[in-house]
């Protein structure tokens, strides 16, 4: 994957990849989608989501061609991200790629006013959308440099341009993650790793089903250019064009994947 002969292209070929909130409906599809095209998968969410993991991981792995394994681990928590990256050097001997996915979305549990949040709810979603993610970039950041660069891709939403109500601790969350995005990208860079984001519109997956009404849900994919409802597979090949040696010179950049809603 990352760039060692010149070649630019989008295979990955004895590259490691972690993918965080891999039991999600979304983080699945990413386990998958990075296993199928060759890569070697340490999927990881927290230690409730094990049996899913495990599951999921056993499945893309059997798929192959690349391996996946699935290690439990909380982003909040630099232990578990000890953990992660041991797990991926023990079985892959490297980190060359992060996916950012894990985030407190379906945990919402319901919209409310920002006047109905209480400090705690707010919190938690900071705390595990913003921090968690600072946190991983920060655990693999010394492998990605042993391995002479790395890419990072975090998952933020098109929440945070078009400030959609009922949650606004997570959209100031993936504003957040933006904001991080770009301050990583700097940092980073001379390392050889970039540092990108994805900003999925709204995906028809359980998690928003949980969310939102199917009224919600259709007016959202009449709003958009492509005038559909968006699913999981629409977003893979951005996250691994932005994994990918192809990606390469692209850095700090939050790639909005919605079928043409928001135009920002
Ligand atoms: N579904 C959408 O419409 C949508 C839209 C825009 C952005 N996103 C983002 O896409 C990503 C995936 O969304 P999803 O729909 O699969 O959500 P989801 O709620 O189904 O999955 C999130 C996953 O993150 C995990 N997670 C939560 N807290 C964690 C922690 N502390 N440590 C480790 N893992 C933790 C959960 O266990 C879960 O498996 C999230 O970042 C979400 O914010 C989703």
């Amino acid at each position: 994957m990352i760039d060692r002969k010149g070649t630019r292209d989008m295979g990955f070929d004895g590259t490691t990849v972690v993918v965080t909130g891999a039991a999600g409906g979304i983080g699945g599809r990413y386990v998958h989608a990075f296993a199928g095209a060759g890569a070697n998968v340490v999927a990881t969410d927290v230690p409730a989501a094990s049996e899913a993991g495990a599951a999921l991981a056993e499945k893309a792995g059997a798929a192959g061609p690349g391996r996946a394994v699935f290690e439990p681990g909380d982003i909040t928590s630099d232990d578990d991200w000890a953990r992660v990256v041991a797990r991926a050097r023990a079985e892959f001997g490297a980190v060359h790629v992060l996916v950012n996915n894990a985030a407190i979305y379906q945990g919402i549990a319901a919209k409310r006013p920002l006047t109905e949040l209480t400090t705690d709810d707010w919190d938690t979603v900071l705390r595990v959308n913003v921090r968690g993610t600072w946190q991983g970039i920060r655990a693999v950041a010394p492998a990605m440099r042993e391995a002479g660069g790395g890419r990072v891709v975090n998952i933020s939403s098109t929440v945070a341009r078009m400030g959609a109500p009922g949650f606004a601790h997570y959209v100031a969350s993936k504003a957040a993650v933006d904001g991080l995005t770009r301050a990583a990208a700097r940092e980073l860079g001379p390392d050889g790793i970039t540092v990108n984001a994805v900003a999925p519109g709204l995906v028809s997956d359980e998690a928003t089903r949980t969310l939102n009404t199917d009224d919600y849900i259709a007016t959202a994919a009449r709003g958009r250019a492509l005038g559909r409802e968006m699913v999981p597979d629409d977003l893979v090949g951005a996250v691994l064009f932005l994994a990918s040696a192809a990606g390469g010179f692209v850095t700090g950049q939050t790639l909005v994947v919605d079928g043409g809603g928001v135009f920002t």
